[in-house]
């Protein structure tokens, strides 16, 4: 269902076409973990390859509904413990969706990716640091709702 002739060629594509920083996280996360493709099926429907999932509304839509919750981290960077109740219940959501929670590190990595993609240089080792350091906010929040 994916392989390396079909990743190959995408990744010579999305190089040369302009990307959003959600389409970077988005190609990077299945560079880096295809198998999560298994992961995103809606309507009973399984995709059939990494491309079909990428070009779908719904998983755009997941990827936009990961980048709302980082901004609504960074709105609220002086009282994150107002966003525990939501963010463990989101953990627990996602125990349901049979992700591990290791992937959820592979998600920071392609976020850091983008970020690093996009901005260049501007993308200094310190932002790289801050950037680490609130997406393991987020997550560690997400980790403590898994067994409750
Ligand atoms: C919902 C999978 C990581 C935020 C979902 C759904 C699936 C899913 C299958 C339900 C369908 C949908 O709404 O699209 C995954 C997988 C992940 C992952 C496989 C990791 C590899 C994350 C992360 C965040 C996040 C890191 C935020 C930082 C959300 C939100 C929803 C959602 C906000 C909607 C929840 C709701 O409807 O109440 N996710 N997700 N996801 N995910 Fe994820």
């Amino acid at each position: 269902w994916v392989t390396e002739e079909e990743l190959v060629p995408l990744a010579v594509f999305l190089a040369r076409v302009s990307l959003t920083p959600s389409a970077r996280l988005a190609f990077r996360l299945f560079q880096l973990e295809p198998e999560l493709v298994f992961l995103f099926h809606y309507n009973s429907a399984h995709f059939s390859s990494v491309q079909e999932c990428l070009s779908s509304s719904e998983f755009t839509e997941h990827i936009r509904k990961v980048m709302t919750v980082i901004d609504a981290a960074v709105r609220s960077l002086d009282s994150l413990p107002s966003l525990e109740e939501y963010l463990t219940g989101l953990g627990r959501k996602h125990r349901a969706t049979g992700v591990k929670l290791e992937s959820f590190n592979t998600v920071g990595e392609s976020l850091l990716y983008a970020l690093e993609s996009g901005l260049g240089d501007t993308f200094t080792p310190d932002a790289r640091a801050a950037w680490s350091r609130l997406y393991a906010i987020v997550v560690s929040a997400m980790s403590r709702g898994w067994w409750r």
